[in-house]
Protein backbone atom coordinates (compact mmCIF):
# COMPACT_ATOMS: atom_id res chain seq x y z
CA UNK A 1 0.00 0.00 0.00
CA UNK A 2 0.85 3.68 -0.89
CA UNK A 3 1.36 6.49 2.15
CA UNK A 4 0.57 10.09 1.90
CA UNK A 5 3.68 11.61 -0.47
CA UNK A 6 3.99 8.08 -2.41
CA UNK A 7 6.01 6.11 0.09
CA UNK A 8 5.54 2.21 -0.26
CA UNK A 9 4.94 0.15 2.13
CA UNK A 10 3.73 -3.19 3.01
CA UNK A 11 1.89 -4.40 6.05
CA UNK A 12 1.52 -8.36 6.75
CA UNK A 13 -0.37 -9.88 10.01
CA UNK A 14 0.22 -13.11 11.24
CA UNK A 15 -2.63 -14.91 13.81
CA UNK A 16 -0.61 -16.68 16.81
CA UNK A 17 -2.84 -19.32 17.02
CA UNK A 18 -1.18 -20.72 13.43
CA UNK A 19 2.34 -20.52 14.51
CA UNK A 20 1.29 -22.36 17.99
CA UNK A 21 -0.11 -25.13 15.89
CA UNK A 22 2.49 -25.22 13.45
CA UNK A 23 5.54 -25.21 16.03
CA UNK A 24 3.46 -27.82 18.25
CA UNK A 25 3.20 -30.07 14.26
CA UNK A 26 6.96 -29.45 14.82
CA UNK A 27 9.86 -26.98 15.21
CA UNK A 28 11.41 -28.34 12.00
CA UNK A 29 8.41 -28.20 9.64
CA UNK A 30 6.83 -24.74 8.05
CA UNK A 31 8.31 -22.69 10.58
CA UNK A 32 11.72 -23.19 9.13
CA UNK A 33 10.51 -23.03 5.45
CA UNK A 34 10.31 -19.41 6.74
CA UNK A 35 13.39 -18.80 9.29
CA UNK A 36 16.82 -20.11 9.66
CA UNK A 37 17.88 -22.09 11.84
CA UNK A 38 19.82 -18.88 13.82
CA UNK A 39 16.34 -17.48 13.79
CA UNK A 40 14.41 -20.30 15.83
CA UNK A 41 17.29 -20.41 18.38
CA UNK A 42 17.03 -16.60 19.10
CA UNK A 43 13.53 -17.12 19.97
CA UNK A 44 14.53 -20.04 22.32
CA UNK A 45 15.32 -17.01 24.34
CA UNK A 46 11.62 -16.63 25.21
CA UNK A 47 11.09 -18.75 27.93
CA UNK A 48 7.30 -18.42 28.40
CA UNK A 49 5.73 -20.78 25.28
CA UNK A 50 3.73 -17.73 24.53
CA UNK A 51 6.17 -15.14 24.39
CA UNK A 52 8.45 -17.49 22.45
CA UNK A 53 5.03 -18.05 19.82
CA UNK A 54 4.89 -14.01 19.75
CA UNK A 55 8.05 -13.79 19.05
CA UNK A 56 8.03 -16.38 16.38
CA UNK A 57 4.76 -14.88 14.81
CA UNK A 58 6.60 -11.32 14.65
CA UNK A 59 9.30 -13.06 12.53
CA UNK A 60 7.34 -15.05 10.13
CA UNK A 61 4.97 -11.74 9.53
CA UNK A 62 8.12 -9.67 8.79
CA UNK A 63 9.20 -12.67 6.64
CA UNK A 64 6.21 -12.40 4.70
CA UNK A 65 6.61 -9.09 4.35
CA UNK A 66 9.87 -8.74 3.46
CA UNK A 67 9.20 -11.22 0.56
CA UNK A 68 6.41 -9.17 -0.81
CA UNK A 69 7.65 -6.12 -0.59
CA UNK A 70 11.61 -7.17 -2.37
CA UNK A 71 9.79 -9.47 -4.96
CA UNK A 72 7.61 -6.16 -6.00
CA UNK A 73 10.77 -4.53 -6.63
CA UNK A 74 12.33 -7.04 -8.70
CA UNK A 75 13.91 -8.73 -6.28
CA UNK A 76 11.94 -12.40 -5.84
CA UNK A 77 13.91 -13.99 -2.74
CA UNK A 78 13.31 -16.51 -0.51
CA UNK A 79 11.87 -16.12 3.20
CA UNK A 80 15.12 -18.50 4.64
CA UNK A 81 17.60 -16.08 2.63
CA UNK A 82 16.87 -12.84 4.07
CA UNK A 83 18.10 -13.00 7.69
CA UNK A 84 16.05 -10.86 10.68
CA UNK A 85 18.22 -9.75 13.44
CA UNK A 86 18.35 -7.43 16.10
CA UNK A 87 20.47 -4.02 17.55
CA UNK A 88 22.39 -5.71 20.35
CA UNK A 89 23.39 -2.51 21.73
CA UNK A 90 23.33 1.24 22.17
CA UNK A 91 20.18 3.96 21.93
CA UNK A 92 18.68 1.60 19.35
CA UNK A 93 18.92 -1.79 21.19
CA UNK A 94 16.21 -4.58 20.25
CA UNK A 95 15.68 -2.74 16.86
CA UNK A 96 14.70 -5.33 14.29
CA UNK A 97 17.54 -5.34 11.55
CA UNK A 98 17.29 -7.23 8.11
CA UNK A 99 20.30 -8.79 6.77
CA UNK A 100 20.01 -9.11 2.78
CA UNK A 101 22.23 -10.67 0.35
CA UNK A 102 24.69 -8.03 -1.38
CA UNK A 103 23.19 -6.16 -4.08
CA UNK A 104 19.86 -5.76 -2.68
CA UNK A 105 18.71 -2.63 -1.32
CA UNK A 106 17.98 -1.95 2.23
CA UNK A 107 14.47 -1.89 4.01
CA UNK A 108 13.18 -1.15 7.21
CA UNK A 109 10.98 -2.61 9.18
CA UNK A 110 9.41 -3.11 12.79
CA UNK A 111 7.53 -5.59 14.21
CA UNK A 112 4.73 -5.61 16.79
CA UNK A 113 2.30 -8.43 18.59
CA UNK A 114 -0.47 -8.14 20.88
CA UNK A 115 -2.95 -10.88 22.60
CA UNK A 116 -3.49 -13.20 19.18
CA UNK A 117 -2.06 -11.18 16.69
CA UNK A 118 1.72 -9.84 15.33
CA UNK A 119 2.20 -7.34 12.54
CA UNK A 120 5.05 -6.29 10.75
CA UNK A 121 5.54 -3.50 8.48
CA UNK A 122 8.73 -3.20 5.53
CA UNK A 123 9.35 0.17 3.78
CA UNK A 124 11.80 0.66 1.07
CA UNK A 125 13.66 3.82 2.33
CA UNK A 126 13.53 5.96 5.47
CA UNK A 127 12.09 4.83 9.13
CA UNK A 128 9.00 2.69 10.23
CA UNK A 129 7.82 2.23 13.71
CA UNK A 130 4.73 0.12 14.47
CA UNK A 131 2.52 -0.83 17.36
CA UNK A 132 -0.23 -2.87 17.77
CA UNK A 133 -2.45 -2.94 21.32
CA UNK A 134 -5.69 -4.48 22.42
CA UNK A 135 -8.14 -2.31 23.10
CA UNK A 136 -8.67 -1.91 26.78
CA UNK A 137 -8.93 0.47 29.37
CA UNK A 138 -5.95 2.72 30.41
CA UNK A 139 -5.56 4.13 33.63
CA UNK A 140 -6.35 8.07 33.91
CA UNK A 141 -2.64 8.02 35.91
CA UNK A 142 -0.92 6.25 32.66
CA UNK A 143 -2.45 8.57 30.42
CA UNK A 144 -1.12 11.95 32.20
CA UNK A 145 2.29 9.83 31.99
CA UNK A 146 2.17 9.00 28.04
CA UNK A 147 -0.08 12.17 26.87
CA UNK A 148 0.68 15.77 26.57
CA UNK A 149 -2.67 18.33 27.39
CA UNK A 150 -2.27 19.17 24.07
CA UNK A 151 -2.72 15.61 23.06
CA UNK A 152 -5.23 14.63 25.11
CA UNK A 153 -7.17 17.71 24.00
CA UNK A 154 -6.56 16.27 20.24
CA UNK A 155 -7.42 12.92 20.74
CA UNK A 156 -10.65 13.55 22.86
CA UNK A 157 -11.84 15.93 20.32
CA UNK A 158 -10.39 15.08 16.44
CA UNK A 159 -13.24 14.04 13.79
CA UNK A 160 -11.60 10.79 13.23
CA UNK A 161 -12.61 9.36 16.02
CA UNK A 162 -16.20 10.99 17.05
CA UNK A 163 -18.10 7.39 17.54
CA UNK A 164 -15.49 5.76 18.75
CA UNK A 165 -15.11 4.63 22.61
CA UNK A 166 -12.70 6.26 24.97
CA UNK A 167 -10.54 3.29 25.15
CA UNK A 168 -10.35 2.83 21.57
CA UNK A 169 -9.39 6.57 21.23
CA UNK A 170 -6.60 6.35 24.03
CA UNK A 171 -5.34 2.86 22.67
CA UNK A 172 -4.68 4.31 19.13
CA UNK A 173 -3.20 7.26 20.89
CA UNK A 174 -1.00 4.86 22.72
CA UNK A 175 0.01 2.78 19.47
CA UNK A 176 0.91 6.37 17.88
CA UNK A 177 3.24 7.57 20.89
CA UNK A 178 4.75 3.52 20.93
CA UNK A 179 5.05 3.70 16.79
CA UNK A 180 7.18 6.93 17.28
CA UNK A 181 9.41 5.54 20.04
CA UNK A 182 10.16 2.22 17.93
CA UNK A 183 10.70 4.66 14.78
CA UNK A 184 13.37 6.50 16.32
CA UNK A 185 14.50 3.08 18.24
CA UNK A 186 14.81 4.26 21.68
CA UNK A 187 12.06 2.12 22.38
CA UNK A 188 10.25 2.83 25.78
CA UNK A 189 13.79 4.06 27.24
CA UNK A 190 12.72 7.44 25.93
CA UNK A 191 9.88 8.82 28.45
CA UNK A 192 6.48 9.08 26.23
CA UNK A 193 6.15 12.63 26.80
CA UNK A 194 9.53 13.36 24.94
CA UNK A 195 7.96 12.01 21.27
CA UNK A 196 5.15 14.75 20.56
CA UNK A 197 2.35 14.90 18.19
CA UNK A 198 -0.39 18.29 18.44
CA UNK A 199 -2.46 16.37 15.53
CA UNK A 200 -2.98 14.54 12.13
CA UNK A 201 -4.13 15.48 8.35
CA UNK A 202 -6.16 12.61 7.45
CA UNK A 203 -4.80 11.40 3.71
CA UNK A 204 -8.15 9.04 3.01
CA UNK A 205 -8.55 5.82 3.78
CA UNK A 206 -6.55 2.39 2.91
CA UNK A 207 -7.84 0.78 -0.11
CA UNK A 208 -7.85 -2.76 1.09
CA UNK A 209 -8.65 -3.99 4.37
CA UNK A 210 -6.10 -5.46 6.35
CA UNK A 211 -6.03 -9.24 6.70
CA UNK A 212 -7.21 -10.07 10.24
CA UNK A 213 -7.63 -6.41 11.58
CA UNK A 214 -9.89 -4.30 9.93
CA UNK A 215 -11.55 -6.71 7.76
CA UNK A 216 -14.87 -6.44 9.96
CA UNK A 217 -17.99 -4.34 10.36
CA UNK A 218 -17.04 -1.04 11.99
CA UNK A 219 -13.08 -1.03 11.60
CA UNK A 220 -11.56 1.98 10.24
CA UNK A 221 -8.59 2.26 8.32
CA UNK A 222 -6.98 5.47 7.22
CA UNK A 223 -3.69 6.86 5.86
CA UNK A 224 -2.59 10.20 7.93
CA UNK A 225 0.27 12.98 7.48
CA UNK A 226 1.20 13.15 11.40
CA UNK A 227 1.64 16.56 13.31
CA UNK A 228 5.11 15.37 15.26
CA UNK A 229 7.24 17.60 16.83
CA UNK A 230 11.23 17.69 16.31
CA UNK A 231 10.36 15.53 13.27
CA UNK A 232 13.26 16.90 11.57
CA UNK A 233 13.01 17.72 7.73
CA UNK A 234 10.98 14.57 6.66
CA UNK A 235 7.38 14.19 6.96
CA UNK A 236 5.92 11.36 9.44
CA UNK A 237 3.55 9.80 7.43
CA UNK A 238 1.30 6.41 8.66
CA UNK A 239 -1.59 4.66 9.09
CA UNK A 240 -4.25 4.34 11.53
CA UNK A 241 -6.36 1.19 12.26
CA UNK A 242 -9.23 0.37 14.48
CA UNK A 243 -10.69 -3.28 13.79
CA UNK A 244 -11.68 -6.70 15.96
CA UNK A 245 -11.00 -5.29 19.56
CA UNK A 246 -7.16 -3.69 18.35
CA UNK A 247 -5.85 -0.65 17.75
CA UNK A 248 -3.05 -0.06 14.91
CA UNK A 249 -0.61 2.37 14.43
CA UNK A 250 1.98 2.40 11.77
CA UNK A 251 4.72 5.57 11.42
CA UNK A 252 6.88 6.08 9.05
CA UNK A 253 9.79 9.00 8.45
CA UNK A 254 10.80 10.21 5.37
CA UNK A 255 14.18 11.71 5.98
CA UNK A 256 16.39 9.09 4.53
CA UNK A 257 17.42 6.70 6.95
CA UNK A 258 17.93 9.29 9.88
CA UNK A 259 15.22 9.22 12.57
CA UNK A 260 13.43 11.82 13.83
CA UNK A 261 15.39 13.49 16.64
CA UNK A 262 12.85 13.95 19.57
CA UNK A 263 13.28 16.62 22.84
CA UNK A 264 15.29 14.66 25.27
C1 LIG B 1 10.10 -1.52 21.85
C2 LIG B 1 9.04 -1.53 22.93
C3 LIG B 1 8.44 -0.13 23.02
C4 LIG B 1 7.98 -2.57 22.51
O1 LIG B 1 7.04 -2.75 23.49
P1 LIG B 1 5.75 -3.68 23.48
O2 LIG B 1 4.53 -2.86 23.22
O3 LIG B 1 5.78 -4.41 24.76
O4 LIG B 1 5.89 -4.76 22.37
P2 LIG B 1 5.51 -4.83 20.84
O5 LIG B 1 4.97 -6.19 20.63
O6 LIG B 1 4.68 -3.72 20.35
O7 LIG B 1 6.94 -4.72 20.14
C5 LIG B 1 7.93 -5.66 20.36
C6 LIG B 1 8.91 -5.59 19.23
O8 LIG B 1 9.46 -4.29 19.13
C7 LIG B 1 10.74 -4.41 18.52
N1 LIG B 1 11.67 -3.60 19.29
C8 LIG B 1 12.32 -3.90 20.43
N2 LIG B 1 13.12 -2.89 20.80
C9 LIG B 1 12.96 -1.92 19.86
C10 LIG B 1 13.54 -0.63 19.67
N3 LIG B 1 14.42 -0.15 20.53
N4 LIG B 1 13.16 0.10 18.59
C11 LIG B 1 12.26 -0.40 17.71
N5 LIG B 1 11.68 -1.63 17.83
C12 LIG B 1 12.04 -2.36 18.90
C13 LIG B 1 11.12 -5.89 18.51
O9 LIG B 1 10.97 -6.37 17.21
C14 LIG B 1 10.08 -6.49 19.42
O10 LIG B 1 9.69 -7.79 19.05
P3 LIG B 1 10.57 -9.05 19.53
O11 LIG B 1 10.82 -8.85 20.97
O12 LIG B 1 9.72 -10.22 19.23
O13 LIG B 1 11.79 -8.96 18.71
C15 LIG B 1 9.65 -1.92 24.31
O14 LIG B 1 9.92 -3.30 24.34
C16 LIG B 1 10.95 -1.17 24.60
O15 LIG B 1 10.91 0.00 24.87
N6 LIG B 1 12.10 -1.83 24.52
C17 LIG B 1 13.40 -1.18 24.63
C18 LIG B 1 13.73 -0.72 26.03
C19 LIG B 1 13.61 -1.77 27.04
O16 LIG B 1 13.94 -2.91 26.81
N7 LIG B 1 13.08 -1.36 28.16
C20 LIG B 1 12.71 -2.24 29.18
C21 LIG B 1 11.21 -2.38 29.19
S1 LIG B 1 10.45 -0.80 29.41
Amino acid sequence: MFLAGGQRVTVVAVPLASVREAWEASPRGTISEVLTQAEVAVSGMHHIFERRVSHLAGRIAAKFALVHALRARGYPLEARNIGITQRMAGPEEGRPVVQLPAGVPACDLSITHSHALAVAIVAERGRVGADLERVSPRSAALLDEAFTEAEQDWLSRCELLQGRTPDERWNLGWCIKEALVKCTGHGLRASLQQVTFSGWTEQGPIAAPLPWLTDAPGALARRITLHSDGAGSGAVTGLLALGRGYAFAALHHLDEGRAPEFVT
